[in-house]
Parts: structure tokens; sequence; C-alpha cells
């Protein structure tokens, strides 16, 4: 439905079908896998309004192996140029009352939720959810499993889902804050509204359907972009030890930060981000995020120092941008402050979004505020692109907090790393609600992961921090901890806890070992909300990785390592559940053991309750042959 000038998709008639095939692979900068087929069948059905403006649109459908996908196209034509969509009326119409992993659209607190497992008619039956986001992924009666998400995500209104009767799901965009859903102009395109298909709960995990709508690599020569791992001052901020505004306890000094180098430099990490090193914070910076400036470090913190000190160890800072959400104060800066970071060396910055509902202040050139807009409406997409763009002219990497969800972008724009985009770990930290249960990170990989990489910034080694609050903790085991670099994707992966934690513990050995770039990826168990098994391969290496969570039950797994070299001996470093662990009561009990196994082997994956298992398979050397024990179940 158009804003004024009436539908546009009724009296249509055919006018135009072309069908077309296509099959390529590609290779990716980065990423869970090295290269990715697309292939399909295309069909592109051009449409004319048998009236008299003969308005014409064209949608295009594309059918792979695993989904499908389908946008409308609307083409330059004399009677109509620039239009506002008040209503995109797709309709997914499914075939049965399906079972739904779900968060709902429209909150406080944009994607960080936690996942309510329902029927479809479920989700319609409870008033209070006005719509769902995307990825929402589902499970039919007969065992299929399908998600619903979009790709390729420019200039427009992100998608929702409105539940209605019948098992209907109806397009619910985003709006601007006059009621509008998007403003355009032809020629125009919307996302590719997707449907990935799946028998087995695990094809949508390496399911690349997302990525193959996206268009290729506009980049260019993207050698500047690296994954990498990376410590901070941050998860001190998160439980309380430090502050990120000015104070005795503020996190980001020079000296602070000099020790979180020197941490990072010992253990071969590749960065540092520092939170809370600019002016803006003191007071309520939420309310007055305004007052953020992205270019003036606070006076106990020397950014040129400290920058020098990291080059002079091989390591890089991490840049942050908190916005507040205060996004015409960062548009004013953008420039400057990307400019700022890349004089002192700094190639990768997270920003952050931190506000709520439909709260985000647009204002016109003179600050009038001109409307309040959703993080998830063509506003702030186009707001989310443009710093993209901006970080992309400075060759510098981003990792964004409170973003747009990920709809495959990075494709297109290998800068664009990872995001959060979900309810991470820091929800352990403060949130008063006990935290993320033990089953959260067992739906994530089959929901919010099939939009792309997370920075959820795992690896909590001191999972109760009584000595800074007492009332909230990491609901998981260790071994779980470490698992979850495997099982969670991100090109940039945090070891979030404080180095003081790290210092000596054995367990860290996996953390500096664990890659964050991938050659393949196979899933080897998946049950939604249950379990997962993740191996992958190294993109640098022969090297082989294996995640294992487990939601709040204990299990035995049984993982064949058939994706082994044949005939080849390798050690399997792993790091397991203590056989008396368990996320309540014994969370730090690990057995870490090194033993011999081959492509023929069957590792029994014991996890305790809320527990995991995390595994390096590595080429044994002749010495490692001799001494090593063979593995015994
Ligand atoms: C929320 C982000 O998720 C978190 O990582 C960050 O530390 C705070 N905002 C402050 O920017």
């Amino acid at each position: 439905m158009l804003k004024d000038a009436g539908p546009l998709n009724q009296n249509l008639t055919v006018t135009g079908v072309e069908h077309k095939s296509f099959d390529e692979t590609w290779t990716l900068p980065w990423g869970e896998v090295e290269r990715i087929r697309n292939h399909y069948n295309e069909l592109r059905l051009s449409l004319e309004e048998a009236t008299e403006a003969h308005r014409e649109m064209i949608v295009v459908f594309r059918v792979y192996d695993d989904g499908l996908g389908f946008r409308y196209e609307v083409p330059e034509q004399d009677n109509l140029s620039d239009f506002e969509i008040m209503d995109e009326e797709t309709e997914f119409a499914l075939a049965g009352d399906h079972r739904a992993w779900w968060i709902p659209a429209y909150g406080d607190q944009r994607y960080e939720y936690l996942y309510t497992e329902s029927s479809i008619s479920g989700i319609y039956r409870d008033k209070s959810v006005r719509a769902v986001h995307t990825p929402l992924t589902m499970e039919t009666a007969d065992g299929l499993f399908l998600s619903i998400h979009e790709a390729a995500l420019t200039d427009y209104a992100s998608i929702t889902l409105v539940v209605a009767e019948d098992n209907t799901l109806l397009c619910d965009l985003v709006p601007w804050s006059n009621g509008v859903k998007v403003k355009a102009h032809t020629p125009h395109q919307t996302p590719w509204r997707t449907i990935q298909i799946a028998e087995n709960a695990g094809d949508l995990i390496t399911s690349y359907l997302i990525l193959n709508l996206n268009e290729p690599n506009q980049l260019g020569d993207v050698s500047w972009v690296a994954p990498g791992k990376y410590v901070g001052i941050w998860w001190g901020m998160h439980i309380g030890k430090y502050t990120w505004g000015s104070g005795p306890r503020h996190g980001a000094t020079t000296e602070n930060a000099k020790r979180t180098i020197d941490f990072a430099a010992k253990h071969g990490l590749s960065g540092v981000l520092v939170e809370g090193w600019n002016v803006g914070w003191d007071g309520d910076w939420t309310r007055y995020a305004y007052r953020f400036n992205f270019t003036t470090p606070y006076d106990d913190f020397d950014i040129q120092e400290v920058s020098a000190y990291a080059a002079a160890k091989g390591v890089k800072l991490i840049g942050h941008h908190e916005t507040g959400a205060a996004v015409t104060n960062y548009e004013r800066q953008m420039e400057e402050a990307f400019a700022y970071y890349r004089d002192l060396g700094i190639d990768t910055v997270k920003t952050g979004y931190v506000g709520y509902g439909q709260g985000i202040e647009r204002r016109d050139e003179q600050r009038r505020l001109v409307g309040l807009e959703w993080h998830h409406g063509q506003y702030m997409v186009n707001h989310y692109r443009k710093v993209v763009e901006t970080a992309a002219r400075y060759h510098i990497m981003l990792d964004v907090h409170e973003p747009i969800k990920d709809t495959g972008i990075r494709r297109t724009y290998p800068n664009m790393m990872t995001r959060e985009g979900a309810r991470g770990q820091e929800y352990n930290a403060w949130s008063g609600d006990g935290g993320n249960p033990p089953e959260h990170t067992t739906i994530l990989p089959f929901t919010r992961m099939l939009a792309g990489p997370f920075d959820f910034t795992p690896g909590i080694f001191d999972l109760l921090f009584d000595e800074y609050r007492p009332h909230n903790r990491v609901n998981t085991t260790l071994a779980k901890q470490l698992a979850l670099y495997v099982v969670i994707y991100s090109p940039l992966h945090m070891a979030a806890d404080l180095p003081e934690n790290y210092e000596g513990h054995p367990a860290f050995q996996f953390i500096v070992d664990v890659p964050v770039d991938w050659q393949d990826t196979q899933v080897l168990h998946a049950q939604i909300g249950d379990y997962v098994t993740i191996a992958r391969q190294d993109r640098n290496s022969e090297d082989w990785y294996v995640g294992s969570i487990t939601d709040e039950r204990g299990r035995t797994l049984e993982a064949p390592l058939s994706f082994l070299e044949p005939d080849r001996p390798y050690v399997a470093e792993i790091y397991a559940d203590a056989a008396d662990a368990d996320w309540e009561g014994n969370p730090l009990a690990i057995d870490i053991t090194e033993t011999l196994v081959d492509h023929i082997t069957a590792l029994k994956l014991r996890l305790a309750p809320g527990g995991g298992q995390a595994i390096r398979l590595r080429p044994a050397t002749e010495d490692e042959v001799n001494r090593l024990p063979a593995y015994q179940p």
C-alpha cells in the first residue's frame, strides 16, 4: 500500500516471465567456511497494472536447495517516481501450527530477549505480543525446520512478523515516527524475504542462503580486514569493579590500558577494547547521550601514549563509540571520529546504541527534534549503513552493539565484522532476572545466529564473581564457556573476563588457541533448545575444533570424528566438565586431557548439567604418537 497512491497489488497482469539458472562458488575473505556455492533457479515475473496508470513491478524468486528468497522491484516508470510505502502486504501462509522459537519485536530492549518456545497459534493468542523478530525459526509436525528472515536489508525498514489467525504471518515493517514504513524512489528494490528449509536443524546453521542473496564485496581489496580475538576494559564495568565515567574506579586509565595490552601481547591476542575512554559518560549518559564526544579522551587516559604502547607490543586498540542512540550527535562527529582513530592506528571500532523502544531522537540540521524513531526502521537502517561505509573509507572494521539485525551485508562490506543483537553474556553480570538460563545458548545457533556473526563475549572464568556482584552469576560450567568460542561464530571473539582471572589458568590455553576464521563448519548434533555440537576447521592450519553445549540437563553425546583426514593420528586436547561438574553447584570443575584419536574415533562427550566440552584436534607428532594414550571412551 502506497501513501496517496493506492495499493500496488491489484489488477496486475503478467507482462513478462524470465527464467535463469546460476551456479557459482565464491570465496569469503573470512567466515565460518572458506567457499560457498551459490546455486539457484530464478524466476522474474514482470507485472503491470491493468489501469490507466499502468504502474509496473517485478517479483523475483530465487529457489535454492536450502530454501528460497523473493523480492519486489519497482522499475523506473512514468507514473511512479517518489513514493512512500505504508504497508508491505507480504504474507507467509504456514501449512500448520508449527513450533516456533521467537523473541518479541517493538520491545524496549530491541532484540535482547530470551527466546520463547511455543506454537505459532500460541504467539497469536499472546495479546502482549505485537509482532516477532526474524529470524523466526520453526519446526513442523513432521520434523521439517523453517526459518523466515530477510537478506540485504538496504534503504528499507526491517521486517517483523505479525501472527494472524490460521497460522499466517503478516509482514510488518518497522515504521518511521510518522507512520510511513519506507520512503523510496524508483528504481527501487526491497530486501529479499527468505525462507530457509532443512530436514535437520543443523542444516539451518550451514545454510548460507542469506549470504548468497547479498551482493558481492564492494570494497575491493580487503586485505586490511582481519579477524581476531580481543580482551578489554569492559567486564570490569559490567560487574561494577570499574566505572565508564571518571572517578576513583575509572576503568579506562592509561595504566590499566597498558596492563591489559601487556596481557594481550603475552598471550597473542590481537586487540584490546577500551570503553569509557572519552568524555560524556558522567551522569546519566543514556539520557544525556548528546554529550558524548568522540575525539576527547578523559584526562587520565593518554590515548596517544596508549596506542603507541600497543603498537610497540604488536597489539591494536579497539576503539569504542557509545552513541547512547543520540544518532545526530554521532553523525555530526562521525568523519572526525573515524579519522581520529585511523590516525592513531586503530583499525576496529565497537559502536553502541543504548536506547529504548521508539526513543531515538531524529533531529534536523538546526538540532530541532523531528521525530522519535525505532532502532529497526528505515532511518536507522540507513544510519547503520552510513557508519559501515564511513568506517570502510577509513579502513576500519566494525563490531556493532544494539545493532540492526544482520541480513548478510558482510558479504558486500567485509569490514562489517560482528554485532550483538541478542542477549549476550553481559546480562549475566547485571540483569535482575537471573541472567541467561542454560538453554539460551542452545537456542541462539538456530535463531539469532542464522542472521550472522554475534559478539556474544564468551570466556568468563570467574563464573560467580561474588566479590563484585554476589547476586548475579554466569549460568554455565567453565567448559561450556570454552565451547561457546566454537558454537557461536564471530570473526572477533572476546576473552571477556578480567585478565587476572585468566592468568595461570590452564583452561585459558583453549582461548589462546581457538581460531576465529574457519575453512569448514559441520554440525554434529542439533536439538534446538537442548544441545548442539559444532566442528570447525581452522582456516590457517589443519586443526579442527569442536564445541558442544547442553541446556540444564546433563547428557552424553557421541561425536564421530569422520571429518578428520583418514589414517592420520591426531591429538585431541579435551576440555571437559569434570565428572561431578554441574552449572549450579560445581561449575568450575574441569578436566583437561590429551589423547590420540583418528577419523574412526567416536568421542563420548560427557556434558554436565548446564555444561559443555571444547576440543582442539591437531595432527600428532611422532613423539606424541609414542607417548600419548589412545582414546578410551
Ligand atoms: C551495551 C553493550 O552491549 C556493551 O557491550 C557496552 O559495554 C555498553 N553498552 C556500554 O557501551
